[in-house]
């Protein structure tokens, strides 16, 4: 557990470097994140690299006792380098080039780019790969951050006819696994097919689900060339990648395969801001953030995660990037802090050591302002490292793993089909994963969020958010685990091709739910439709609505089947089979708490109703508390001399942690 910072010695007066390596180390910062933008500084010129102020700075950074986190400055190619090499601009759905005079102005697929990217990591590694001060590295900076994975280049194009060959064999394999018959869309060779883009109208939903599956594999690609380059000259340090909530572009899972860090950024408040959430929701939480946004992205990267995940850039104040701007409310970057290590990050490092007074991101704060005084970011990280140390003097094991009992598979591939096939336009797969989950926590249940391929055994309740494509062996998987499995509407309701299963969904699970799902509908946000439980409340009234979507249920295996609850008009909400829960429907979130309390009632997994605002953890020896909300929360069963932070009184924005009994 410690405290990290991202720093841009070329941004500042080298006057200023050991004064700032000093001031982090006297507040309790261990590691520094550098270099990430730097390329037009390390080679000014194509072939001229300028070492000698980045040796400076990692010497200084080095001699005040700080690790150097170094970075590949892949995000940021320089002018001279576009220029000298147009096409390593990617294209847009517009067919043009994007611009210079930003970042991320790369296409995956240039091979001149992963040329050049080739050329400037291996010289960044043999230069620092063994300095005594580099502990660790960074790849580029957020793969698919401001929508950068997919291009439609004629690269992109070339290498997407490469990777077709290589999944279908033939041309006559890919006809029949498409379906191109229809619309007369028949290919004669590989080299026929284009980029699915700039139709008619919509293209070929199998088509488009490939070209996602291949510019996803790309960036896998362009990583491990990254990753291989540092291992050569630098083995022994741990190499990262800062992945970010929420850009699903591409299959974050792969790419961490490769590493042996899966760090994220977290921004709560930028991240409410963006997303789905509804007005009221984000007003609600508009100072801190949504309880259960961060937590579910902790426990995304802790699943995929070698050596323990990190926050690799931490919120420290407003940022600038939302369409509004909030400040965070006072407590609430030691409360994100301690919440990362409560799901167990190695490290929170906070963006940035100090606000930039020029260009992009000028708005956007830092732990000191730009006259460099401590800002209120800056004082919390410095109780948060105070804290850390007495954590560590009393519980050497404060941050061992706990292995969850709840798991809850999460997917890429499901958000770009439900992208490209939605069926209703906001069938949103990450906000529905994310709504399971915040039910999940809502209970007082610690979540590991795993792959479909990942191993089930020991997990009592599994839930499956809605996931189109299941592998064959899914339903065997779950079954041996003997755990209850939830699943949600849509689940088993496609093949790998994009089809509709021969026997209708929920596909290859009827081996263990034999339901037939044999319509469906899409509702517009303001319908809804009354569910009644079986046993409930009076024949007249409702135990909660059904939201977005609704799968119509056969159950004439009805034998093994159980109709838990009803929609009005009489069809199957939610049908039980033995240890096996689907859900036809997205309920609202007081009764997917509800059911899901129930089925782990009945999976022996205790519960407790938390509201909305106050979330616990458990990690190590220890119970961490959070207060999301507005008034105290008071714990009554724990003794006074237990607690290692704070106390049995939780504040508004505040943390408690004591030793579990
Ligand atoms: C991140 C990015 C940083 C910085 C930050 C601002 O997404 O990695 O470079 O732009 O956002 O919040």
């Amino acid at each position: 557990m410690r405290l990290g910072v991202c720093y841009y010695p070329e941004h500042w007066p080298e006057s200023m470097w050991e004064d700032d390596a000093r001031r982090m180390k006297a507040l309790g910062i261990e590691q520094v994140r550098i270099a990430e933008f730097a390329w037009s500084r390390m080679e000014p010129s194509p072939g001229e690299y300028d070492w000698a102020w980045l040796d400076r700075a990692v010497d200084v950074l080095g001699a005040a006792g700080l690790k150097v986190v170094m970075c590949t400055p892949t995000a940021t190619p320089p002018k001279w380098l576009i220029d000298r090499h147009p096409d390593i601009l990617p294209v847009g759905a517009d067919g043009r080039p994007r611009a210079f005079g930003s970042r991320r102005h790369y296409d995956f697929s240039s091979p001149s780019y992963f040329e050049a990217s080739r050329k400037i990591c291996t010289a960044v590694a043999e230069r620092y790969g063994k300095h005594p001060a580099v502990a660790f590295w960074q790849t580029d900076n957020e793969f698919g951050c401001h929508h950068t994975v997919v291009s439609y280049s004629q690269a992109a194009v070339q290498r997407f006819r490469e990777w077709l060959k290589a999944r279908y064999q033939t041309v006559d394999a890919l006809n029949q696994a498409w379906g191109t018959v229809f619309w007369s869309m028949e290919y004669r060779s590989f080299d026929e097919i284009d980029a699915p883009v700039a139709t008619v109208t919509e293209a070929h939903p199998s088509h488009r689900l490939d070209y996602r599956r291949f510019a996803s594999d790309e960036v896998a690609r362009y990583n491990r060339m990254q990753v291989e380059i540092i291992r050569a000259h630098s083995p022994g340090r741990p190499v990262a990648h800062n992945f970010m909530q929420l850009f699903t572009e591409f299959d974050h899972y792969k790419v961490a395969a490769d590493l042996d860090i899966a760090s994220w950024d977290s921004y709560p408040l930028g991240a409410l801001e963006e997303q789905w959430f509804a007005p009221e929701i984000k007003a609600r939480w508009l100072r801190s953030g949504h309880p259960d946004f961060a937590s579910f992205n902790h426990d995304v990267y802790r699943g995929m995660s070698k050596l323990p995940f990190w926050v690799m850039e931490q919120q420290p104040g407003p940022v600038n990037w939302a369409l509004w701007n909030p400040a965070p409310l006072p407590g609430m970057v030691r409360l994100w802090s301690w919440e990362a290590f409560a799901h167990g990050a190695g490290c929170v490092s906070y963006f940035r050591w100090r606000q930039a007074p020029f260009a992009q991101e000028q708005m956007h704060a830092g732990l000191n302002t730009p006259d460099n005084r401590l800002d209120v970011g800056g004082n919390e990280a410095a109780k948060v490292a105070e804290e850390i140390r007495t954590v560590l003097a009393a519980n050497a094991d404060a941050n061992a793993t706990i292995r969850s009992k709840v798991a809850l598979v999460y997917d890429y591939e499901a958000k770009w089909l439900f992208e490209i096939h939605p069926q209703g336009a906001d069938f949103h797969y990450p906000r529905f994963a994310f709504e399971y989950y915040s039910a999940l926590r809502s209970l007082g249940l610690d979540v590991d969020v795993v792959p479909v391929d990942a191993p089930l055994d020991g997990y009592s309740l599994i839930v499956v958010p809605p996931l189109p494509v299941v592998p064959a062996d899914f339903g065997a998987r779950l079954a041996n685990s003997g755990a209850h499995v939830v699943f949600g509407p849509r689940t088993g309701s496609k093949t790998a091709d994009l089809q509709i299963p021969a026997n209708l969904p929920p596909g290859a699970l009827t081996s263990v739910l034999p339901l037939r799902v044999w319509r469906v509908e899409s509702m517009r946000p303001n319908v809804t439709e009354a569910v009644r439980l079986a046993g409930g409340s009076d024949a007249d009234q409702q135990d909660g609505v059904a939201r977005h979507w609704r799968d119509f249920i056969d159950t004439e295996n009805a034998d093994s089947l159980d109709v838990r609850a009803r929609f009005a008009d009489g069809h199957p909400a939610y049908v039980r089979g033995g240890k096996f829960h689907y859900l036809a429907s997205l309920f609202d979130d007081a009764l997917t708490a509800r059911l899901f309390e129930q089925i782990a009632a009945d999976a022996g997994v205790k519960t407790q109703a938390l509201g909305d605002s106050v979330r616990i953890s458990q990690r190590g020896a220890l119970n961490y508390v959070f207060n999301y909300g507005d008034t105290p929360h008071t714990l009554t069963d724990v003794a006074d001399g237990a607690f290692v932070i704070g106390s049995r009184v939780v504040a508004p924005q505040g943390v408690s942690a004591y030793r579990r009994s």
